[in-house]
């Protein structure tokens, strides 16, 4: 090791452990993709409450404020509209959780909670996180091409195909992702069959921060389907022997 990078680890060490911090670290809350969230936040004291929500890495985006008694929503970012709200009955609690609906990517970011009251004043910050899962994989074969793929995922997924029994088969890896409107990332990608692998089932897994999916394909084998065959001719045949027989004695 250098001597640089002994002093750099000696004050990482220090930074990372050392008590003197004030700031609390920031409250990690994920969110999926379209669906509802709480924002949580508390505070002591309940007269002369005010509550502003402001989204921090967006400029500082007023996302909701509460005068006393009452929302007050006319410098609201647009981006927010519609879309958030305060637990009123819990207010006088210390409560100041904001619910925000219809989660979308470009929520994603720092939020700070700012409160006063008669006992005076208090920050906290949120760091929001958003997941749109990994939902349905698809598998589908064109001649000897088979393309694995999957939509609407966030943050951005990764794709890795395998065999079944593990094989040291290589994958050319052409691996296609796609951005769409939402910001969710569209991923797919396709395998070249080849004759001499036709006992592998091939495995696509696509996987994201908060879930995995995996689909299997297995070739049509056409060694079973011959092996089907002659079972099947052989039985017949010696049906038809023993009906013969059994016709000649009757006679
Ligand atoms: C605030 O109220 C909401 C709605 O009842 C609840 O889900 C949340 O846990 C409360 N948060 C705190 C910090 O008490
Ligand atoms: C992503 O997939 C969806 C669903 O199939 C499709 O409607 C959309 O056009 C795709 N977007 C891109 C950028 O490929």
């Amino acid at each position: 090791m250098t001597e640089v990078n002994g002093a750099f680890l000696v004050v990482m060490f220090l930074w990372m452990f050392s008590p003197s911090t004030e700031a609390v670290a920031d409250t990690q809350v994920s969110c999926v993709f379209m669906e509802n969230c709480i924002l949580p936040c508390s505070f002591q004291g309940d007269t002369d409450v005010v509550i502003y929500w402001t989204q921090v890495t967006a400029g500082n985006r007023l996302v909701h404020s509460y005068q006393p008694n009452k929302d007050k929503l006319t410098n609201q970012d647009q981006h927010f509209r519609g879309r958030t709200s305060l637990f009123k009955d819990q207010i006088s609690r210390g409560n100041a959780s904001l619910l925000l609906t219809g989660v979308e990517v470009q929520d994603q970011g720092r939020y700070e909670c700012y409160t006063s009251t008669e006992n005076g004043r208090n920050q906290s910050f949120i760091n929001l996180l958003v997941d749109a899962p990994v939902g349905k994989v698809d598998l589908q074969q064109v001649e000897n091409r088979i393309t694995c793929s999957s939509e609407g995922i966030y943050p951005e997924p990764k794709l890795t195909w395998s065999t079944r029994p593990p094989s040291n088969v290589t994958f050319k890896n052409n691996t296609e992702v796609q951005q769409t409107e939402q910001l969710l990332y569209n991923i797919s990608s396709s395998l070249i069959l080849s004759h001499s692998d036709s006992d592998l089932s091939y495995i696509c897994t696509i996987s994201t921060r908060r879930n995995s999916r995996r689909a299997t394909f297995k070739p049509r084998n056409s060694t079973g389907a011959i092996i089907g065959g002659v079972v099947v001719g052989a039985i017949l045949v010696l049906l038809a022997v023993v009906f013969l027989v059994l016709w000649c004695r009757t006679k």
